[in-house]
């Protein structure tokens, strides 16, 4: 693991440099909680504090970074997110006695690109997958047969042809075949392409412009001094955006993270606080993934609970609870996972506030927690792509039949539209979570091997994605067996 320690541009704007020793919570820091003035922690003072123009201020600058960015985003490595990765840092500095700042380097693949589709003259609605090289052919539309998943699927006219592949069951890298510009279409004009194809030739069009690169990012870590360094309560957001500047998502659950954070340092704390920013979450949970792999067992061993925030605003929302305790969704994580899912639930039910389950699937920075197999977790979500139910609707209020997001992964995901009240009501579940296990965690389980019998849940990887579709260098591999000869790829 690499920890940065003299990185000029960063270091630049702080005016505390993160500390050069080891890696977070090495346990080598005493714990100061004896000695310290401060009041211990307390969930109703710590919640007290924090404001909805606290929130908005925050928010108001990830616009600000999203427009300084030539793709008008915060994706990982950009400018706009190398700006969110300063302010984080700069914010934590402001606390050198209280936090242990530290900046995680780490290199990943980074793609983006635009799509357009003609159709004998028409143009219909595509868009890039993403690690699709770039190309702008054009040729004759060829069908697949099937799903495209066995090599038979593919008859000898898709060779220099434009293949047109149905969605289901094996992953696109295996139906793509040779890594070739690839590119998806709604199942509707699909359909229709096909339609037209029965019925004779079909020309079509396809101009594809993608950036497949690495990236240098960080994920940035902030520890507590005070605490028990060997029970090490660590919370978690994502600080990169896909489209657009990202303020729900996942925004709101970082920014949640810094007011909760600036909140704590009038308190003492019994156990150690990590506030966690992960980068490249859109691209499959890889900064979380990057600090889990790279943490030593002993460090591992420390952490006694993961809570994670990621979108927590969403305009039409409901409060969401991962649903650690399996009842709802059958879907249980490491022991102390349904304590925490009752906090959550406790929280909502004292604030008059209904409250719902999610499915503990593992499709945010969590995931790469719970793969550990006992690492309990947690944490709320407002929702994204789902839709909201009529039931849902005359809890929460809302629209029903709508996304809890439309503007999830959208340009549209900015200032205007979060409910800031839920975000603030989100906010105080933080604190009262940080708070309650930064006092103490009795009756919390101690952590043991992971038990022989837990599986962690199917990891959905690259989640976040689904929609758009995307190769992997895994994928690239396994389809360069099949050879097709196809020049590009529908779905
Ligand atoms: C973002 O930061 C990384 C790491 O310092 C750097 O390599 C990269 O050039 C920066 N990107 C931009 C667009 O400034
Ligand atoms: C990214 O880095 C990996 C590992 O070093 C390398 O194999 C790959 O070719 C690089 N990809 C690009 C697009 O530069
Ligand atoms: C819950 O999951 C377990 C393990 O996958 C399975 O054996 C069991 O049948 C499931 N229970 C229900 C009610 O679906
Ligand atoms: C697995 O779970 C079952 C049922 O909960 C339990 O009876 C069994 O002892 C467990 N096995 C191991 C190896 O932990
Ligand atoms: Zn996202």
């Amino acid at each position: 693991m690499r920890f940065l320690t003299a990185l000029a541009l960063l270091l630049s704007l702080v005016s505390a440099a993160p500390r050069p020793d080891g890696p977070p919570g090495d346990g080598t820091k005493g714990d100061t909680s004896a000695t310290d003035p401060r009041p211990l922690v307390d969930s109703a003072r710590l919640q007290k504090t924090l404001t909805r123009k606290a929130l908005l201020d925050h928010a108001s600058k990830l616009i600000e970074f999203a427009k300084q960015d030539p793709e008008g985003n915060r994706g990982f490595g950009g400018v706009g997110h190398n700006l969110t990765v300063q302010y984080i840092a700069k914010w934590f500095a402001q606390w050198p006695d209280y936090y242990d700042v530290k900046l995680q380097e780490f290199v990943e693949l980074y793609s983006a690109g635009t799509a357009a589709l003609s159709v004998e003259g028409e143009n219909l609605e595509v868009t890039e997958f993403t690690y699709s090289p770039s190309g702008k052919p054009t040729a004759e539309l060829a069908a697949v047969n099937n799903l495209g998943c066995e090599a038979a699927d593919f008859p000898p006219e898709v060779d220099g042809r434009i293949a047109l592949i149905s969605r289901g069951t094996c992953e696109f890298g295996l139906k793509q075949g040779p890594y070739v510009p690839t590119a998806g279409v709604s199942q509707e004009i699909g359909q229709a392409l096909l339609a037209d194809l029965a019925a004779g030739p079909v020309v079509a069009s396809l101009d594809i412009f993608s950036v497949n690169e690495n990236r240098t990012t960080y994920n940035v870590l902030a520890t507590t001094k005070g605490g028990n360094q060997d029970n090490v309560v660590q919370l978690g957001g994502h600080t990169d955006s896909i489209v657009g500047p990202g303020v729900n998502d996942n925004g709101s659950g970082f920014i949640a993270e810094l007011e909760v954070a600036k909140a704590l340092t009038r308190y003492k704390v019994n156990n150690a606080v990590r506030f966690s920013f992960w980068s490249a979450e859109e691209f499959g949970l890889l900064g979380a993934e990057y600090y889990v792999k790279n943490l030593p067992e002993s460090e591992l061993a420390k952490i006694r609970l993961y809570l994670n925030f990621d979108m927590i605003a969403s305009p039409n929302l409901v409060y969401f609870i991962y649903d650690g305790d399996g009842s709802a969704f059958n879907l249980t994580g490491p022991a102390g996972s349904d304590q925490i899912e009752h906090l959550f639930t406790d929280f909502y039910k004292r604030n008059n506030l209904p409250s719902s389950q999610t499915a503990f699937d593992g499709r945010s920075d969590y995931g790469p927690f719970l793969e550990i197999g006992n690492i309990p977790s947690g944490g709320l979500f407002t929702g994204a792509e789902g839709i909201k139910t009529a039931e849902q609707a005359a809890l929460y209020g809302g629209v029903a039949g709508e996304a809890y997001d439309p503007n999830y992964h959208g340009k549209g995901d900015d200032f205007n539209n979060v409910d800031i009240d839920g975000w603030l009501v989100n906010t105080k579940a933080v604190a009262h979570s940080v708070a309650t296990y930064a006092r103490s965690l009795k009756g919390f389980p101690v952590r043991e091997p992971p038990a022989g019998n837990f599986t962690a849940p199917a990891r959905k990887r690259h989640v976040h994605l689904h929609e758009r579709g995307e190769f992997n260098a895994l994928g690239e591999r396994r389809v360069r067996a099949c050879g097709h000869g196809h020049k590009v790829t529908l779905f």
